[in-house]
């Protein structure tokens, strides 16, 4: 018997489709070499031999993703959240992101990064480095070593930096790019590069031009920002006035999903062309709602891209957003959606939570192929909650409690978390 197959029994909450929860209680669920083999009431005799846990009363749940976060933004979190994006990027993260080209603050920071992500409730993540190189293959190094799956960038950026932050010209930085995909494309088990343009007015045409063939080489997947700020949105107009929108900026390029997978953060003010390529080229939409909120960006329409079928899932956008946790993204996208429908749009019912778990789990993790949810033959990503610090005097469901846990508690709920089969605590 390997390592990779036991048996989680406790109650077993996840999405049965994208709007309705399944919840099992008292129920075992089998992890096979890695895999999810069900949820069962009875044990089936096949598994009998297999190590069970019991949870007791505990949920047990899929493993969150995060689609959206920068990790060097961690050590400033919470501060200088009172100006919109293009100013913040001036004045605070660009000074703060200048301080990785040194590998000793880097080691410190990411390491204080790396250990918080591991005790959260996020399985998955989808991460922006900085544009250095050695300090982002040092937080791949330390990412690798928490045995959560995630995907990082190296940011490009050869243009509207600050002095000390912006890469010399369009070739140094995809020579960095393509050294520092040698140095990690085949290095590690858990952890993948994606291809990180910052965004338009970041990176130069010359330089998104040899970003697409290298791309196109390694088939890389790719993630940037899209339609954040209205500020933004204009300048991008000004840099490509031979665009209709945004979206076009990247897709001339080659850049905008397709054959690649590719993830577009924010697309809170995305008009209808862009959305209809965002279709097309099956482009996921990393949801930031607390960032948005913070920047003063808006209110992305979810219900509208949920309607019309785009792929979406959830983002914290540290340092955007101030909190790491994936549950306070899903309260997050919850109370913004209840305020656009009230005074933005009352044709747009807000998200519910069975639909915010669902994009925090399965809708973000399908990025990362078959996890997010309990079914058989995905990978086995779980978390175990235990609420017994959060005491109630009436009696609850466990949807109830699920939801309780999700607005209420943090990471000292989680007393158990696996990634792919790998007990990560
Ligand atoms: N657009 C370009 N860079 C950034 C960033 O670091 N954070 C956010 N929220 N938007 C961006
Ligand atoms: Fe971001």
């Amino acid at each position: 018997m390997t390592e990779k197959n036991f048996i989680l029994k406790g109650n077993v909450c996840c999405s049965e489709t994208s709007t309705a929860f399944s919840i099992t209680e008292n129920a075992y669920l089998v992890c096979e070499g890695g895999l999810c083999a069900g949820i069962f009431r009875e044990l089936p005799e096949k598994y009998r031999s297999f190590p069970i846990k019991d949870c007791g009363d505990n949920l047990i749940i899929p493993g969150l993703t995060d689609l959206h976060i920068h990790a060097p933004q961690y050590s400033y979190r919470g501060t200088g959240m009172d100006l919109e994006l293009l100013e913040w990027l001036n004045t605070i993260t660009f000074p703060q992101e200048a301080a990785y080209a040194n590998l000793n603050y880097a080691q410190k920071a990411y390491s204080i990064f790396t250990e918080a992500l591991k005790k959260s409730p996020t399985a998955r993540a989808c991460i922006f480095g900085t544009m250095h190189v050695p300090a982002t293959e040092l937080l791949m190094d330390l990412l690798e070593e928490t045995g959560l799956k995630t995907m990082v960038g190296k940011v490009n950026m050869d243009r509207n930096g600050v002095p000390n932050l912006q890469e010399k010209d369009a070739k140094t930085s995809a020579q960095d790019t393509a050294t520092w995909l040698e140095d990690t494309l085949h290095k590690y088990q858990n952890v993948r590069p994606i291809l990180t343009p910052r965004f338009t007015p970041s990176c130069s045409d010359e330089l998104m031009e040899m970003l697409s063939v290298i791309q196109k080489k390694h088939h890389l997947p790719m993630q940037s920002h899209l339609s954040e700020n209205l500020g933004e949105i204009a300048w991008v107009k000004e840099l490509c006035p031979d665009t209709d929108f945004y979206g076009e900026a990247y897709d001339k390029f080659g850049l905008f999903g397709g054959e690649c997978p590719t993830i577009m953060a924010h697309c809170v003010h995305s008009p209808d062309a862009e959305i209809h390529l965002m279709k097309e080229r099956g482009v996921y939409i990393a949801h930031c709602a607390q960032s948005n909120t913070n920047l003063s960006s808006g209110i992305a329409p979810v219900r509208r891209y949920l309607n019309e079928g785009l792929h979406i899932g959830l983002g914290t956008d540290i340092a955007g957003g101030a909190s790491l946790s994936m549950f306070r993204a899903i309260v997050d996208s919850i109370q913004v959606s209840k305020l656009r429908w009230r005074l933005v749009d009352d044709t747009q019912k807000p998200l519910t939570l069975e639909e915010t778990f669902y994009l925090a789990t399965e809708g973000g993790g399908s990025f990362f192929g078959k996890t997010g949810n309990f079914k058989e033959g995905y990978e086995f990503d779980a978390l175990i909650l235990d609420d017994t610090s959060l005491p109630h005097p009436q009696e609850l469901t466990i949807r109830d409690r699920l939801e309780r846990m999700i607005y209420l508690g943090d990471d000292h709920i989680i007393t158990g978390k696996y990634v792919s089969g790998k007990k990560i605590f």
